[in-house]
């Protein structure tokens, strides 16, 4: 997911950390060298990722709950700082105030990597994949977890979100080096750089 921006020994903030689905390429990226920091504002989320973190064994994992947003982890204290699925809920006030979290935590050198779905300019790639987010998953979701509203507006928030241009431009602002980059034919967005030395 970070694209080689996270090395051996680095101390990683993975923030919306849901319930551990990041740290699989983290650990990876780590190569059981380093530490996770893991902040999600649901107690639900933070007492499932808790319960994960002996299928890492041998890296450290702390899991705060709190609130990306607004944090009490310590200004340069971060190597690297992703995040992933996490940006499309907010509004573009609580994507920019997130986009100087991401700095002020940041060390001078750290990188960032923050990983959204988005919706693909073309019809060809546009039309099944918003059918899919907006029918087939809420379907699956009735059907295994008979619980299709969590997962309803799935096909609502890409369109909302639209992309990670305007995010790049926040973390600019904040003084980052920023390069946008899309995935899977535009199903996926990502914004990626470092914090100026
Ligand atoms: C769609 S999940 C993404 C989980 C995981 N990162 C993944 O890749 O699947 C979004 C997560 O963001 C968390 N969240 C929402 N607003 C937040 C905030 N302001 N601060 C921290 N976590 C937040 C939610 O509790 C949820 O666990």
């Amino acid at each position: 997911m970070a694209g080689g921006q996270i090395s051996p020994g680095m101390r990683v903030y993975d923030l919306m950390t849901g319930m551990d689905e990041c740290w699989g390429f983290i650990a990876e990226a780590l190569e059981g060298r380093g530490e996770i920091v893991a902040l999600d504002i649901s107690p639900v989320m933070c007492r499932r990722a808790r319960e994960r973190r002996r299928a890492f064994d041998g890296l450290s994992i702390e899991v705060i709950e709190g609130d990306a947003l607004e944090n009490s982890l310590p200004d340069g204290s971060a190597d690297s700082v992703v995040s992933a699925f996490g940006l499309k809920t907010f509004s573009e006030a609580q994507r920019r105030r997130l986009a100087f979290e991401v700095a002020r935590m940041l060390r001078p050198g750290g990188t960032f990597s923050l990983l959204e779905v988005s919706v693909p300019r073309t019809p060809i790639m546009r039309i099944p994949y918003m059918a899919y987010l907006k029918y087939a998953i809420p379907l699956l979701g009735r059907a295994f977890l008979g619980n299709p509203d969590s997962y309803r507006l799935l096909g609502v928030y890409p369109q909302r979100f639209g992309g990670c241009g305007t995010m790049a431009g926040y973390l600019r602002e904040a003084g980052l080096e920023v390069s946008a980059v899309s995935h899977f034919f535009g199903c996926a967005a990502s914004v990626r750089g470092m914090k100026p030395l």
